[in-house]
């Protein structure tokens, strides 16, 4: 195998080598940071809510409570988590994919009833309840979210006037939400996780064109440099040392040894080139002094 396959070989395997590792490397770094933003804009719609319902239950609890006889129960007047849960419905009609449950294993509506998922993501905070986050990444029918996950506990005895015995709770929702679930929840129990899902799937195909795009325009660059030396290889190298060859079998044979070798060069090959040309006039004098 000739010196400019063997170079050209070895330069475009490192090169490829290269050039994947930084397609590698620009995917990872892509994926972060769409992670790092899908995990912001999920702190915001968190905290968001969280705020809702705090205003939920600080200031307008006490004035519903007040206006609104003791059996009467309106959910979305009455339910900070009805009344996020249906604020999020209209904001996913103006942002569609986004999705926030109050995922409960013994739900009062049925539609927050946990899923697998959720129930694994319930048993790890009720199994630590030192923890107040997890987050992290699933696919669910096909699409890629990341998810940010807080446990909810009952801390307030008051909760325990809908969420215990159906008998106490008010008449309306028993009507509403029946008898069969949501009830018998005691104090300090975590009973749900409130999730936030933030799709990724956009970003993370995002991520994948910017490591294609590069990875082509990096191997449009690898073919013209490969082909750039490959040129430069057969004239500068290749060829003169061909041509040195050939040269040097002729003087070897005694032929042709009035005719000089030159290549005109500052490198190697015409060091090498003055060199044959002085061992030329050494071997044609030899031969004329005999
Ligand atoms: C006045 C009755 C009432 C009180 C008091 C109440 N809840 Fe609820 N809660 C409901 C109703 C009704 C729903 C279902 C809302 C809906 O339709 O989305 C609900 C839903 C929930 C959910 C969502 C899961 C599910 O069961 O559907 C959680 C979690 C929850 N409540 C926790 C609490 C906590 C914690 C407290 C105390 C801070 C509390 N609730 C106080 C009536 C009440």
């Amino acid at each position: 195998m000739g010196i400019r396959t063997r170079f050209l070989i070895i330069m475009g395997i490192l090169s490829l080598l290269a050039l994947v590792a930084l397609g590698a490397a620009s995917y990872e770094f892509s994926r972060r940071a769409a992670m790092i933003e899908a995990g912001n804009k999920g702190e915001i719609i968190f905290n968001y809510l969280q705020s809702q319902r705090h205003f939920f239950q600080k200031n307008q609890t006490p004035l519903i409570n007040e206006l609104i006889e003791k059996d009467r129960f309106y959910p979305n007047l009455m339910s900070g988590f009805a009344a996020t849960s249906t604020t999020f419905d209209y904001f996913n009609q103006r942002m569609p994919g986004f999705t926030i449950k109050y995922a409960a294993t013994n739900p009062l509506k049925e539609t927050n009833r946990a899923d697998d998922f959720e129930v694994q993501i319930l048993d790890k905070f009720k199994a630590d309840q030192k923890l107040k986050e997890t987050t992290g990444t699933i696919t669910k029918n096909g699409i890629d979210f990341y998810f940010q996950a807080i446990p909810l506990k009952v801390d307030n005895p008051a909760c325990l006037e809908c969420h215990s015995d159906p008998a106490l709770a008010p008449k309306d929702q028993v009507v509403i939400y029946g008898t069969e679930s949501g009830y018998n929840w005691k104090m300090n129990e975590i009973v749900a996780s409130l999730l936030v899902y933030i799709p990724i799937s956009g970003a993370i195909a995002q991520a994948k064109q910017t490591a294609m795009t590069l990875l082509g325009i990096g191997a449009g660059c690898l073919i013209f440099t490969l082909f750039v030396i490959s040129i430069f290889l057969e004239k500068g190298v290749v060829q003169p040392i061909m041509r040195l060859n050939s040269r040097t079998e002729e003087i070897s044979l005694g032929k042709s040894l009035d005719q000089p070798v030159v290549i005109k060069s500052n490198d190697e090959i015409g060091s090498l080139s003055r060199a044959i040309d002085r061992l030329r006039i050494s071997v044609a004098r030899m031969l004329t002094r005999r």
